[in-house]
């Protein structure tokens, strides 16, 4: 064990890594049961990168109309164009209804409707009659639902004493010798110490890794640091090529501006003031799936449609709106435009461009949180002691495109399915086993490691490449000669770590090092996401081929799982895609066109 740094040790019966709303609904839901949890994050819970969520989260509550659960899962099958798993998709929607209800009692202040109700707005490809109507599906706190929620989850934390780890740095995951997770060694940034987390259960609640682009709606922490550690320890990831842009994001500043905007009557316009959305998805129009209408943005801009000086975004308007459905509803965004577009919302357009947002990719998981390492005999093995929940966890309930809305409600029920699994499958109090050969040594030398680098590239330099090969080659729209030369490009980055350097004497603060501990998480993400992308000869939601226009789902409906060792060299591998249902009160949706 290196000598240079004091070593804690802690013993829980639960480990969380991770606090926003993944981490705290199941570390709050673990600790209720009675289970000692920990919860270890890099930043104080209520900066976590779910208080920027906006618009709502789904759930068929039907308080503004019809609806049903079933509608709700037809609609995320087709978003998700027959990428998703089905038995998850079901799980999700049907306890979408419980979930959110128990968010209200837990004291989530939710926008209410003039008879008291839970307010819910349209939000794209959410219909009602498996694509007929429109649902208003999407359980709204004016435009800060995220805050509302997060603040709320974290109050709960408190209340069922889950124990806090804040502004520590998990490095990696400890395993035994036959491939259970054992825990989690961390760096406390305070006191420079490391800290050794034994846990029956390791729950990965780290987030996206939107970082890896250099224009996107994510906060600097989403940096992925729980998929990274999951590639270090020997498992693989999957769907990595799916990567989502959100219509909207303020154009210059990457800030999200929320569909629900849209929901709430705001619509596209090119340069000739035409709502082009009409021509794209005649039915949905400026609610289409984001895939569909960040497409059609980029095609108006490609044929000389864009707005502004550099004809290169396009408007989002609202000024037609009552000015009491924007204080009221949209309050936020309002904010937003002016601050960082210099924009009256009542009185201008919004200058917006699609923008990174969401990783449909991740850690592969079951239903029940639990982690998949696919073997040829079994595509569904679990790999005992660990589970991934929320944006860093492929579940698969967002197959190759999410729905807006369809994020904060995996959270919130991944989350508590993580708590109610781990209840059933951890006895508190149990004793812990002896580590193996790994004890986290490996994970400190890494840190000594980046510690001490002194080559010729700074972290900035090296991160900055790598957000542009990813913007450039793992863009919207993707062709086989564009990837290529992303892959090559990108590996030349994974191979530009050995130089990196602190011979501008810049990496005096702990913060410093965590920036090259966060890079080297990235870069592996990075390489994996242009390799998948290169691979997929097909197009399906968010991966747009212009060379393999079509969706192929003879070859290529399943899922891809990629490895990468320390060299940069990945391995892809493949898993089914579940096309069955949980119980008989709804049949496998089967796959089809998908318009809207
Ligand atoms: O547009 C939004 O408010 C984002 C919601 C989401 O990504 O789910």
């Amino acid at each position: 064990m290196n000598k240079n740094y004091e070593i804690i040790d802690h013993e829980f019966d639960v480990v969380v890594v991770g606090a926003g709303g993944a981490g705290l609904r199941a570390g709050f839901g673990c600790a209720e049961k009675g289970l000692k949890t920990a919860i270890i994050s890099k930043v104080f819970p209520t900066r976590s990168h779910t208080v920027a969520a906006q618009g709502g989260i789904s759930a068929a509550l039907g308080n503004m109309g019809e609806d049903s659960w079933q509608f709700h899962m037809y609609d995320t099958v087709k978003g998700g164009d027959w990428l998703g798993d089905q038995d998850s998709i079901e799980y999700m929607c049907r306890e979408a209804i419980p979930a959110i209800i128990e968010l209200e009692h837990y004291g989530v202040p939710f926008s209410r409707t003039a008879a008291g109700k839970i307010y819910q707005r349209a939000f794209g490809g959410m219909t009602t009659h498996f694509g007929e109507g429109t649902a208003q599906r999407t359980c709204a706190a004016a435009d800060r639902t995220g805050h509302a929620i997060l603040h709320t989850l974290y109050t709960q934390a408190l209340k069922n004493d889950a124990e806090f780890f804040i502004e520590y740095i998990a490095l990696d995951l400890i395993m035994s010798d036959d491939g259970v997770c054992q825990g989690v060694i961390a760096w406390d940034l305070d006191t420079g110490t490391i800290h050794r987390f034994r846990g029956h259960q390791v729950i990965l609640a780290t987030g996206g890794y939107g970082r890896t682009f250099f224009s996107c709606t994510s906060a600097h922490t989403c940096t992925g640091d729980g998929n990274a550690m999951v590639l270090r320890a020997g498992l693989p990831l999957q769907d990595m090529e799916f990567i989502q842009f959100h219509p909207t994001g303020i154009y210059g500043a990457g800030c999200l501006i929320t569909e629900g905007v849209r929901g709430e009557g705001g619509y596209l316009t090119n340069s000739e003031g035409e709502r082009f959305m009409e021509r794209y998805a005649p039915s949905a129009k400026d609610l289409a799936s984001r895939d569909v209408v960040s497409r059609s943005m980029t095609i108006e801009i490609r044929e000389g449609r864009g707005v502004g000086e550099k004809k290169d975004h396009i408007y989002l308007n609202l000024m037609h709106l009552e000015p009491e459905v924007i204080q009221e509803r949209l309050p936020g965004i309002a904010e937003s435009a002016r601050i960082f577009a210099g924009v009256d919302v009542t009185k201008e357009p919004i200058p917006v461009l699609p923008t990174v947002h969401y990783n449909m990719g991740g850690i592969p998981t079951n239903y029940m949180a639990e982690v998949l390492a696919p073997t040829k005999r079994d595509p569904n093995a679990v790999v005992p002691g660990l589970m991934a929940i929320g944006e860093a966890a492929c579940v698969s309930v967002h197959g190759a495109n999410r729905l807006g809305s369809n994020s904060l409600l995996d959270l919130v029920v991944f989350g508590r399915a993580a708590a109610n699994r781990a209840a059933e499958t951890v006895h508190a109090g149990a004793p812990h086993r002896p580590f193996g050969a790994d004890d986290g040594s490996k994970a400190i030398d890494r840190l000594d490691y980046y510690r001490n680098v002194d080559g010729e590239v700074s972290t900035s330099q090296l991160r900055d490449k790598m957000q542009r090969t990813m913007q450039e080659h793992a863009a919207v729209f993707r062709t086989g000669e564009t990837l290529d030369e992303g892959v090559t490009k990108i590996n030349e980055c994974f191979a530009d770590k050995v130089d990196l350097g602190i011979t501008d004497r810049s990496m005096i603060f702990n913060t410093d090092l965590v920036e090259v501990l966060e890079l080297d998480n990235l870069m592996s993400q990075a390489v994996v996401s242009m390799h998948a992308a290169a691979n997929r000869k097909e197009s399906r939601g968010a991966h747009a081929r212009e060379d393999f226009p079509d969706r192929d789902d003879k070859t290529w409906m399943k899922h891809t799982t990629i490895h990468i060792d320390e060299k940069g060299s990945t391995e892809i591998g493949y898993r089914p895609v579940i096309m069955t249902t949980l119980t008989d009160e709804i049949e496998p949706i089967p796959p089809k066109k998908r318009v809207y």
